[in-house]
C-alpha cells in the first residue's frame, strides 16, 4: 500500500459501494494506512471488513433520501471529508440486463436503471457530499468511471447504456469541477478508469487467466498511487489507473 501522502495525518475518507470489488479493496487500502484517520464504509449492506477506524453509513444509489441520510451522517461523524472514492457501478444485473451488443437489443428500462447507478446516483452523491469537502486541506472526489465511457476511445461499439451512462458521468465530473473550483479551491474532482478487474462486475466478459487483468486489491493500489499524484491542475479530467489522461 502506498500510504495516501497527498493527505494530513489522521485525514477522513468515504468510500461509496464498500462491498463491491473494487470498493472493499480499497477500505483494505485505507485500513494499513497509517496516515488514515477514519474511514466511511458507504454501501446498501454492511461490510465484512473489521478495523476499528471503520463506520458503516447504509445508502442506496436509487433513494435520493438515503444518499441526503448517509450525508447527514458523515458531517455528524466527520464533519469534513478529505477524500471520497465513489467505487458503485453496473454493467448487468446476472438476469435481464446485459451489455448490448446492437442499437436492436436496447431496453428502455435497462438504460434508465444503468443511468440510475453509473450517472445520476454518483451525482446525488456529489450533491450532497461534495459541501463536505474540506475547504482548509486539499481533498479529492473520485469516481470510478470506465475508458469505454470516452467517446474519443470508441472503437468497437457496442455496450451502449454502459459506455453512455459513463460519458454522461465524465460530464458531471467535469462541470462539478468548475463549480467546486469557486467553492472549495483545494478540492480535486475526477473520473478513474481502474484497468481490468476480477470483480462480479467484469466477470461474465473476462476470462479468468485474461492478460491485463488484475486483482481487486491490485486495483485498489494503482488506483491509490494515481490518488497521490492527483494535483489541482487535474481536476475535472479522466485518469486511469496508470495516471495516464484518457481524452473525453
Ligand atoms: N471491474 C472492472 O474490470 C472495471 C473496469 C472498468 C471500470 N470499472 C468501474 O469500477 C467501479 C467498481 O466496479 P467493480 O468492478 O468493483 O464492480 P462490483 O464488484 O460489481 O461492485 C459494484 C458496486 O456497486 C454497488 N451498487 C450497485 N447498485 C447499487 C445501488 N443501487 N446502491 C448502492 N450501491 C450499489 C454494489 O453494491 P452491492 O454490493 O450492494 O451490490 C457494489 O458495491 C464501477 O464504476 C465500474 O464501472 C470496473
Amino acid at each position: 500500500m502506498t500510504n495516501l501522502s497527498n493527505f494530513n495525518r489522521g485525514f477522513s475518507a468515504a468510500v461509496f459501494g464498500a462491498t463491491g470489488g473494487i470498493g472493499r479493496a480499497l477500505i483494505e487500502a485505507l485500513c494499513i494506512d497509517p496516515n488514515v484517520g477514519s474511514i466511511f464504509a458507504l454501501s446498501r449492506r454492511k461490510p465484512d471488513t473489521i478495523d476499528r477506524r471503520i463506520q458503516w453509513v447504509p445508502f442506496d444509489l436509487e433513494s435520493e433520501e438515503t444518499i441526503r441520510k448517509a450525508s447527514d451522517c458523515l458531517k455528524t461523524l466527520a464533519g469534513s471529508l478529505n477524500l471520497v472514492m465513489v467505487a458503485t457501478g453496473v454493467l448487468h444485473d446476472n438476469q435481464d440486463i446485459r451489455p448490448e451488443k446492437n442499437i436492436k437489443s436496447l431496453s428502455g428500462e435497462a438504460m434508465d436503471h444503468i443511468f440510475r447507478i453509473n450517472a445520476t446516483g454518483p451525482a446525488l452523491i456529489a450533491k450532497h457530499c461534495a459541501p463536505l469537502l474540506s475547504k482548509s486541506e486539499k481533498s479529492i472526489l473520485a469516481f470510478l468511471s470506465a475508458r469505454v465511457g470516452s467517446i474519443s476511445d470508441n472503437e468497437l461499439g457496442g455496450w451502449y447504456s454502459y459506455r453512455a451512462s459513463k460519458a454522461a458521468l465524465h460530464m458531471v465530473v467535469k462541470t462539478l469541477s468548475i463549480e467546486l473550483s469557486r467553492t472549495h479551491p483545494k478540492a480535486i474532482c475526477v473520473a478513474m478508469h481502474p484497468g481490468t478487474v476480477h470483480t462480479p462486475l467484469s466477470r461474465p466478459f473476462v476470462a479468468e487467466k485474461a492478460r491485463n487483468t488484475v486483482e481487486p486489491s491490485e486495483a485498489a493500489l494503482n488506483i491509490t498511487k494515481v490518488i497521490n499524484g492527483l494535483e489541482l491542475d487535474h481536476t475535472g479530467r479522466i485518469w486511469d489507473w496508470q495516471g495516464k489522461e484518457i481524452e473525453p
